[in-house]
């Protein structure tokens, strides 16, 4: 569920109209819902209490925009704590280590090594997991899968009992446990749990050789609806196959959410600018484009298009931003409300893994993001002008004349 609705024939975000937010902020402009992302937080939370120990680190990948964070540590999210990617530098370690993050998920074994030095050399030893493909299909777009033999990420699930053996031998590291994550917008369960029975013989092995495990780290991936009709697991689905899975683990579970908290509480709000004539049906160019959200031209990504007033009448449209790529389409031949020149209208499903990917292709504007709570709504993150950019570049004095 989520607060982007109509009242009144418009939609609103929350107690805003969102034509409030285009006339005064300008568009395009991302439009999150405060309520809707403590409503999905709790939602995800409370179907996995019951778990015993668990640990919820908000995926931040998803929308690290600092007020979204603010609002989810609010509710009892530990964004951060964890250090998860395949291309951590020795610098960034450091730096970590610095701030004193709470665990690092190490994806290879020279990391580790690195990793334990730079610990050391600080009179640290810190908490690490062993990242592990557990070598299954998450069944999802090939860009956003992560746990197959071949992905770059974590170690082979044969390979880790052996690695972790000497990762635990060294000084610097308090090894705590292992993670996995498989990918992303999974449609169902199954996957998940294919990967977690192989967590937990694992565990077991660890065990049986004289090792400690207290944590691990179950990842994200819980698919969102984007199309009206699809059909999508519930945090409880999650919860149920947890509980069943680890009920003899006897460790603190860890999990990573982003898209299942922060997707459907984000809108992407854009203006028609022209409904220009097509060969087989007419093009809707909107001033929202691919280097604001990438998602359609990345990985044909469905996102759901509606008018902001809605006249009750439909047509069939391409739609399309204005930047000079073919790419730079968000749908073709789809059934949407009517719209002409000048009308405003939402992408939904756009909280998580849109603005965050935004770029300033084709030297236009960094989106800016808008927080909506209750009847009021803030500026959260400033639209950065094409100019503030180029203030930045420099030609050098070889070159000025
Ligand atoms: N943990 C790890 C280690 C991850 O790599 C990710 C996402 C997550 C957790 C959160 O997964 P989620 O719950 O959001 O599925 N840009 C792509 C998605 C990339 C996901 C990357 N990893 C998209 O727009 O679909």
């Amino acid at each position: 569920m989520d607060h982007f609705q109509l009242k009144d024939g418009e939609l609103y975000a929350e107690s805003v109209p969102l034509a409030r937010i285009a006339e005064e902020v300008g568009t395009p402009v991302y439009v999150y819902s405060r309520a809707t992302l403590e409503r999905h937080a709790r939602v995800f939370r409370e179907a996995l209490e019951g778990l015993g120990r668990v640990h919820l680190a908000f995926a931040v990948k998803a929308n690290p925009n600092l007020a979204v964070l603010r609002v989810l540590a609010r509710a009892g999210y530990g964004a951060d704590i964890v250090f998860s990617g395949v291309g951590k530098t020795p610098a960034e370690l450091a730096q970590g280590l610095d701030a004193g993050l709470g665990q690092f998920n190490l994806e290879h074994e020279e990391e580790g090594h690195v990793l334990s030095a730079l610990a050391e050399a600080r009179g640290q030893r810190v908490s690490a997991t062993l990242r592990v493909n557990p070598d299954v299909d998450a069944g999802t777009h090939e860009k956003i899968s992560t746990g197959k033999a071949d992905n770059k990420f974590g170690v082979p699930i044969d390979q880790a009992p052996a690695m972790y053996a000497r990762l635990a031998a060294l000084p610097g590291l308090r090894m705590r446990g292992v993670a996995c994550h498989i990918g992303s917008q999974l449609s169902n369960v199954a996957p998940l749990e294919a990967a977690y029975v192989r967590i937990g013989r694992l565990i077991a092995d660890l065990r049986a050789t004289g090792h400690a495990v207290d944590r691990a780290d179950l990842g994200g991936g819980l698919g969102v609806r984007y199309r009206p009709e699809d059909v999508v697991p519930w945090p409880t689905d999650l919860g149920e196959m947890v509980a069943r899975v680890t009920k003899d683990w006897h460790v603190e579970l860890m999990f990573e959410p982003g898209r299942v908290i922060a997707g459907n509480a984000g809108v992407l709000l854009t203006r028609v600018v022209w409904v220009k004539p097509g060969v087989t049906h007419p093009y809707v160019i909107v001033d929202a484009a691919m280097n604001d959200l990438a998602r359609p031209a990345l990985y044909g990504a469905y996102h759901h298009f509606e008018a902001v007033r809605p006249s009750g009448e439909h047509m069939t449209a391409h739609i399309a931003g204005p930047v000079c790529e073919t790419g730079d389409t968000f749908a073709m031949s789809r059934a949407i409300d009517r719209v002409r020149s000048g009308d405003l209208a939402i992408f939904r499903t756009a909280g998580a893994y849109g603005a965050t990917m935004a770029s300033t292709y084709n030297s236009r504007a960094l989106v800016p993001e808008v927080m909506v709570d209750g009847d009021r709504y803030a500026v959260v993150a400033d639209r950065i002008s094409a100019e503030t950019i180029m203030n930045a570049e420099r030609v050098p004095e070889w070159l000025a004349d």
